[in-house]
């Protein structure tokens, strides 16, 4: 359905470095409203973006993959760990420094029907970026706003219609032009097409891969399952319930999963070829996704995991280099 990645690409250094990072909120309860425990939403993520490539970022709804993109971004703040854009920490940086970065980090939505206010044109839309950060005169503005426009394949024409107007595609399409205002070098894409008709799914995907190209972008691309990502990221990280638990290459990642969540996950994905599909195995995993308010011990997978031992219940495995370029979280992997 999307075209292959340019294998020509160049992908560079990391560009973003994610160690440790957590995020709690609190459970307010009782009739005082007070702090009764916590969702660990973010328990310990730790995954590395190149420069100029696509990470896919994906796991099961609600395992925490938007509540990591806002804490890279600083969107929200971190509970503990470690966020480095281009060498520069962000989790202490102070709140000027921040929004001096925010030019160069930026966020696609999902749902590109609230979040785009109705009340505003998409001039007024596109424009906000560079008004906030003054790039420019009125005019010049309003030039950057066609081109922008223009960039994403909308027509300038229709600049002082509402939002509200349009279709999800090409709202999302003013969600691209908006992020891409300043000239970000990265961008976090938070499941961008899986609010849209499957039929304009690919032509969305097609353009974030045409801009990166152009404008030598680095993506963190989340999704909520393996096939979608398969074709447009050149590594894939996996999460599970918190936690990044594989990252790799995509071709190792789906030809040789090291840990068995990513296995079950790809077991579920039916192969186009009859006779392989024939013989897929499915790994049906056990129980449900546990409530981050209480995770498991240790490798917090172990209760669903057909290989865990007792040192699983015990020892969180750190995510590490298993074979060459790829990560897997698990003390038995492969
Ligand atoms: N602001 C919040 N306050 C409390 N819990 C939250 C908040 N945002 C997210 N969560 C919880 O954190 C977990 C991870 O959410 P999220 O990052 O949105 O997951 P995903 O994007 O993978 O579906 C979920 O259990 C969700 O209910
Ligand atoms: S660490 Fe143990 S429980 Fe966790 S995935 Fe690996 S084998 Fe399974
Ligand atoms: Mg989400």
């Amino acid at each position: 359905m999307v075209q292959q990645v340019q294998k020509t690409k160049a992908i560079g250094t990391t560009l973003v470095d994610v160690k440790g990072l957590k995020v709690h909120f609190p459970v307010k309860g009782g009739l005082l409203g007070r702090t009764v425990g916590q969702v660990k939403a973010v328990d310990g993520v730790d995954l590395f973006v190149r420069r100029g490539e696509t990470l896919g970022l994906v796991g099961e709804s609600g395992c925490g993959k938007s509540t990591t993109g806002r804490a890279i971004l600083q969107l929200i703040k971190p509970t503990a760990g470690t966020v480095k854009l281009d060498g520069v920490e962000l989790t202490t940086a102070s709140s000027n420094d921040i929004r001096r970065k925010r030019a160069e980090m930026q966020m696609v939505f999902q749902d590109p029907y609230s979040s785009l206010d109705p009340r505003y044109t998409i001039g007024q839309i596109i424009s906000e970026p560079l008004e906030n950060f003054k790039r420019g005169n009125a005019k010049e503005i309003q030039e950057e706003v066609a081109n922008l426009m223009e960039t994403v394949g909308l027509n300038p024409f229709y600049v002082n219609r509402f939002a509200h107007e349009f279709s999800g595609g090409q709202r999302q399409r003013i969600g691209i032009a908006r992020a891409l205002a300043l000239h970000p070098s990265f961008v976090v894409a938070d499941e961008p097409v899986s609010a849209l008709d499957v039929s304009i799914q690919a032509q969305v995907l097609n353009l974030l891969q045409d801009l990166q190209g152009k404008f030598g972008l680095t993506y963190l691309f989340v999704a909520h399952n393996l096939s979608v990502v398969k074709h447009i990221s050149d590594r894939v990280a996996v999460m599970y319930l918190g936690r990044v638990v594989e990252l790799a290459k995509s071709e190792s990642l789906y030809e040789t999963p090291l840990h068995p969540y990513t296995q079950a996950l790809l077991s579920a994905i039916p192969v186009p070829d009859p006779e392989v599909e024939l013989r897929r195995k499915r790994i049906i995993l056990e129980g449900d996704v546990p409530s981050p308010v209480n995770p498991p011990s240790g490798c917090n997978f172990h209760p669903r995991c057909w290989k865990a031992q007792a040192i699983c219940r015990e020892v969180i495995p750190p995510l590490e280099e298993k074979q060459s370029n790829h990560y897997a979280a698990c003390h038995f992997p492969g």
